[in-house]
């Protein structure tokens, strides 16, 4: 690839364990082996200042009020948008475990406002493409260590899977709705096809912004 190409922006989203982290891996190795310089990352970021203070609330150490975090995972974003753009315009795809969707879903799943959590989301760079890997709830309890943190628990999962089911069906021109159930291997055989294809046809796109 020609070194004014960008790197496409790839983002795995989903209800906790649903197997995202998996799925990142191996297609940063996928894309590794082909020679497409690649990089992951994971929302929330918890190195940074306010991502300490976010492991501290999904570790239960610390609580705060639905507003407040919500707003806290939103600026853990922001902190990183810089980093995140000037990657993509040096060429590299980034495979992000996690994102703005995310912050909608679990928080909307809380009952706050779809459109008031939507809002501080507006103007960070807006992936090419989404996977949004679903499975039933039922199947995420047999996921290894589900429980453990704040929002792993059963039905509010579920609630999760409901808004990002909205989403998927507003955004559908960007996301691929995929079957977790299936194994890791047929799973990722999906994710490798359009990937590879994506990472080929935005090389000469602009980035776009969430709206
Ligand atoms: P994550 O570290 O991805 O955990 P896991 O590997 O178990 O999926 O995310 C931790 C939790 O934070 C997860 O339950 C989803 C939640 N979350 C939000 O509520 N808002 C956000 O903006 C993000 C990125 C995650």
């Amino acid at each position: 690839m020609s070194l004014e190409n960008r790197g496409a922006f790839i983002v795995f989203e989903g209800c906790d364990r649903i197997g995202k982290t998996t799925q990142c891996r191996l297609l940063v190795e996928l894309l590794k082996s082909r020679d497409i310089p690649v990089l992951p990352m994971h929302f929330p970021e918890r190195s940074s200042h306010i991502g300490q203070v976010i492991n501290s609330y999904l570790t239960n150490s610390k609580d705060l009020p639905d507003e407040v975090i919500h707003l806290m995972f939103s600026a853990n974003r922001w902190e990183h948008m810089n980093q995140i753009k000037q990657k993509l315009l040096e060429g590299n795809t980034l495979v992000v475990d996690r994102y703005s969707y995310s912050g909608v879903a679990y928080s909307a799943a809380k009952g706050l406002d779809f459109d008031w959590c939507y809002a501080p989301e507006r103007g960070l760079l807006k992936p090419d493409a989404v996977f949004y890997l679903r499975a039933p709830a039922d199947d995420l309890t047999n996921r290894g260590e589900y429980g453990k943190e704040r929002y792993e628990k059963v039905e509010f999962q579920g609630r999760v899977a409901k808004v990002f089911d909205q989403i998927c069906a507003k955004e559908a021109n960007y996301w691929h709705q995929l079957d977790a159930s299936q194994s890791a291997e047929d799973l990722h055989a999906q994710v490798a096809d359009i990937a590879v294809k994506l990472v080929h046809r935005v090389a000469t796109q602009d980035l776009d912004k969430l709206y």
